[in-house]
C-alpha cells in the first residue's frame, strides 16, 4: 500500500549535522547552541542512539533530557532531524531477551556492546522498538520545532543478515508469499543440483556456512529477504509515527562503496525525501569519483527529486585502514558536489568530535582542537555559502545520459564461484562512472526497466542480472534511437540466477549482433591489447559477430583475434558492447567518442577539458544554477553568464574557477 509523500519544506538548503548531547554535560550544550548559530547550522539530529538514555528501565520513560535539547534548539531556531532511537538496543532489553541478538553465518549470535545488536525478524525487538517510537511521537510528533523523523539509523548498517531461527522462520514465509510451493523453490533454486532438493518448508534454513560453495539461488533470495525484512521494519516505524505526527518521515541510506545489503530501489518509494549517508573511501582508486557516483544514484533514488546528505565528514573517518583527512577546500568542495547533484540539505557526522567511545577518532564539525581550527574555519565557510545559496533548493539536475544499477546485481554477481574472483560489480560500475565523470558528463543512474525516453545515452555496466522484460525496454529504447553502451557480463542470468543459453547476454543478443561463447577471464597484472591501440585487463571474452560491426579486436590474451569493441545497428539507434575493462584513459577515451556520436556534452564548454572537476547543471522554475567545482591544480575557464552566488560577482561571457574553488553561477532564465 503506497502511502502519499509528505513533503520536507525547508528554507533553502539545510545544513546540519548528527548531534549527540547525551555526551555531554549541559553547560556544553549552551556552547554547541551558540557555535550552531555562529555556523549557520539549521537542521540537527538527536536521539539516534536515545533509547537507553530516554527509557531507562522497560517501559519507564524519562524525557527530561530529550526535551531540554528540545527545547534549546527550538529557541535558537534550529529545526530538528528527530530520531526514533532505535538503532541500538539498551542493556536491559539484550539482558532480558538475548534472544533478540543477531546470529552470523557460522550459526554464532554476536553480543551486545556495539550497536545494532538485533535482528531485524524478532518480534521482541519490534515490539519494544514500536513501544519507543509511539511514546517519542506521542511527545514530539506536533512539536514545532520537529522538521523531520529520522527512523533508526542506517538499517542493515550491521545487522542486515541475520540467519537465527526467528530469520529462518521468516525466511520460509518470505519464500512462501514468493513461490506458493516448495517445489517452486526448488526450481528457482535449481536444487536439483548436489541433491539439495527440499520436500518440506522446515528443511530451508538461511544459507548458513558450508564447506563448500553455497546454493548462489538460496544466496540471492536470502539477500531480496533480508532487505524485505528491514523494510519492513521501517515500515512499522513509519506507521506509528504517522498516527502520531504529520513531519515527514525518512532513515538514512548508504549509497557508498562496499555496503550492499539492502536493495534500496524498493525503499525509496517508502521515503517522504531521500537522505543519503557518504563517506569517502580511500580503499577505492578514484573516491571522488565515487562520491558523484553515490550522489547521482542517491538523486536517482528519489527519481530526480532533491535528496538529504544526511552525513559525510569534515574530516577522516575512523573505521578505514588508514584515515586521511581532508585537504584545504577539500570538505566545502565535496559538500557542494552533493548539492550540485541534487541534495537539498549538508549535514555531517557529528557535531562535536566525541572524546569517548568507539568514535573518538572520527572527525565532527567541533573538532577536539576546538574553534581554533582549520576544519571549524572550513565549517562556518561552509555555512555561510549554504546559506547563500538557498534558492537552489528545489531545483532538479539535468542529464542526458543514464546509467543502470541494480543490487540484485550486485548481489547475482559475487557468486563464491564466478569466471573470476579479480573483479567484482562496483570495479565495473565505478570503472564506466569515472569515464563519464572524466568527460564531465552529469549522469542520472536509474533502475533497469526504468523509462529512458529523456536519455541520448545509456550506460550499462555488467548487470549481470537482467530479466527479460528489463532487457526489452533497453532493447525497444535502443531501437527508438537510442545509443547505449554495454559492458561485459551483462544480462547473464535471469531472475532466478539461471544462465540464459544460446550465447551469452541472451535477451540482448540481437540487439548486440554477438554471438558470444565463452568467458576468458584474464589474470590481474596481465595487460590486453586492441588492435585500436587500447590496453586493457582482467576479462576477455570469445565471441563472434552476427551482425555488430568490430570497432577492436583483442590482439593478445585467450581470445586474441576475437572482437573487444563492437557497433550494432539496432533499429534507429545503436548498441555498442565492451567485452573488457578498459584502462581509465581509453575508457575516457571511448566515452568521449560516444558521446560526440550521441550528441550529449558537459553542462558548459569548459576549457581545458574536463578532467578533475564537477560540472552539473540545476534547473528551477525561474533561473538555472551552473556549478563548477574546480578539485584539480589549475584554474579552468568556463563559458556562462549570470551571478556567481559564491562571491556575488557578476560573470559575463565566461568564468575562471580558480584551482580549488567552487562557483555557481545563477544563469539568466531560459526563455
Ligand atoms: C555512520 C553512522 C554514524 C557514524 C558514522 C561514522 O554513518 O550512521 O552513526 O557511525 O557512520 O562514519
Amino acid at each position: 500500500m503506497s502511502v502519499p509523500a509528505r513533503p520536507f519544506e525547508h528554507d533553502g538548503i539545510a545544513f546540519g549535522c548528527d548531534y549527540n548531547p547525551e555526551q555531554w554535560t549541559p553547560d556544553v550544550w549552551d556552547e554547541d547552541i551558540a557555535l550552531m548559530r555562529d555556523a549557520g547550522v539549521d537542521l540537527v539530529a538527536i536521539n539516534i542512539f536515545g533509547w537507553a538514555h530516554i527509557e531507562p528501565r522497560a517501559g519507564e520513560y524519562d524525557f527530561s533530557r530529550l526535551d531540554d535539547i528540545v527545547e534549546r534548539l527550538h529557541t535558537a531556531g534550529i529545526r530538528i532531524n528527530l530520531g526514533t532511537g532505535t538503532a541500538s538496543t539498551p542493556a536491559w532489553l539484550t539482558t532480558a531477551h538475548p534472544e533478540i541478538l543477531p546470529v552470523v553465518e557460522d550459526g554464532t549470535r554476536r553480543y551486545p556492546g556495539g550497536r545494532q545488536a538485533w535482528c531485524p525478524s524478532s518480534p521482541v525487538y519490534r515490539e519494544a522498538a514500536l513501544a519507543l517510537v509511539d511514546a517519542v511521537a506521542a511527545r514530539y510528533g506536533s512539536h514545532p520545532a520537529i522538521a523531520l523523523w529520522h527512523v533508526s539509523n542506517e538499517l542493515g548498517c550491521h545487522n542486515a543478515l541475520c540467519h537465527c531461527d526467528e530469520s529462518a522462520g521468516a525466511f520460509r514465509e518470505w519464500l512462501r508469499a514468493r513461490y506458493g510451493t516448495v517445489a517452486e523453490v526448488n526450481r528457482a533454486w535449481g536444487t536439483a543440483f548436489w541433491s539439495q532438493t527440499y520436500y518440506e518448508w522446515d528443511e530451508i534454513l538461511t544459507p548458513r556456512a558450508t564447506l563448500s560453495s553455497r546454493n548462489p539461488g538460496h544466496v540471492l533470495d536470502f539477500h531480496r529477504f533480508s532487505s524485505d525484512a528491514l523494510l519492513e521494519h521501517y515500515r512499522a516505524e513509519a506507521e506509528v509515527i504517522r498516527a502520531r505526527s504529520e513531519v515527514p518521515i525518512t532513515t538514512n541510506f548508504m549509497v557508498t562503496a562496499h555496503i550492499e545489503n539492502l536493495d534500496y530501489w524498493s525503499w525509496a518509494g517508502d521515503m517522504d525525501i531521500v537522505a543519503n549517508d557518504h563517506y569517502l573511501d580511500h580503499r577505492l582508486g578514484d573516491p571522488r569519483s565515487e562520491l558523484a557516483f553515490a550522489a547521482d544514484l542517491s538523486r536517482g533514488l528519489g527519481q530526480g527529486a532533491p535528496w538529504i546528505l544526511m552525513e559525510h565528514s569534515t574530516g577522516a573517518v575512523n573505521w578505514q585502514p588508514l584515515n586521511t583527512p581532508k585537504a584545504p577546500g577539500e570538505m566545502i568542495r565535496n559538500s557542494l558536489t552533493h548539492v550540485a547533484r541534487g541534495a537539498d540539505g549538508v549535514c555531517f557526522f557529528q557535531w562535536r568530535a566525541s572524546v569517548q567511545g568507539s568514535e573518538k577518532f572520527h572527525s565532527a564539525m567541533l573538532p577536539h582542537a576546538g574553534t581554533d581550527s582549520a576544519v571549524w574555519r572550513e565549517v562556518v565557510e561552509l555555512g555561510g555559502i549554504v546559506d547563500r545559496i538557498g534558492e537552489i533548493a528545489g531545483s532538479r539536475v539535468e542529464s542526458d545520459v543514464a546509467l543502470l544499477f541494480s543490487w540484485e546485481s550486485w548481489w547475482a554477481s559475487q557468486s563464491e564461484t564466478r569466471p573470476s574472483q579479480s573483479l567484482g560489480y562496483l570495479d565495473q560500475v565505478h570503472a564506466s562512472y569515472r569515464a563519464l565523470h572524466a568527460n564531465g558528463l552529469t549522469v542520472d543512474v536509474v533502475a533497469p526497466g526504468a523509462d529512458l525516453s529523456a536519455y541520448r545515452l545509456v550506460v550499462v555496466p555488467g548487470l549481470h542480472l537482467m530479466t527479460e522484460a528489463d532487457a526489452a525496454v533497453l532493447t525497444a529504447w535502443i531501437a527508438a534511437g537510442g545509443t547505449a553502451l554495454i559492458t561485459f557480463s551483462t544480462a547473464i542470468v535471469d531472475e532466478n540466477d539461471r544462465v540464459y543459453t544460446g550465447g551469452y547476454a541472451g535477451p540482448l543478443r540481437e540487439a548486440l549482433g554477438l554471438h558470444i561463447e565463452e568467458f576468458a577471464p584474464v589474470a590481474p597484472g596481465l595487460a590486453l591489447t586492441l588492435t585500436d591501440g587500447s590496453t586493457a585487463r582482467l576479462w576477455s571474452e570469445r565471441s563472434r559477430t552476427t551482425t555488430a560491426e568490430v570497432a577492436a579486436s583483442f590482439t593478445d590474451g585467450p581470445a586474441e583475434g576475437m572482437p573487444a569493441l563492437t557497433r550494432n545497428i539496432w533499429g534507429d539507434g545503436t548498441a555498442h558492447y565492451l567485452a573488457t575493462l578498459l584502462s581509465d584513459a581509453d575508457y575516457r577515451d571511448l566515452v568521449a567518442r560516444l558521446s560526440a556520436e550521441a550528441g550529449v556534452a558537459p553542462a558548459a564548454p569548459i576549457r581545458p577539458a574536463a578532467g578533475d572537476l564537477e560540472i552539473v547543471r540545476r534547473r528551477g522554475e525561474g533561473a538555472s544554477y551552473l556549478f563548477v567545482i574546480n578539485h584539480g591544480e589549475t584554474d579552468v575557464r568556463v563559458d556562462s553568464d549570470g551571478l556567481d552566488l559564491v562571491t556575488g560577482a557578476e560573470v559575463a561571457g565566461g568564468i575562471t574557477v580558480p584551482a580549488g574553488a567552487v562557483r555557481i553561477i545563477r544563469e539568466e532564465a531560459a526563455a
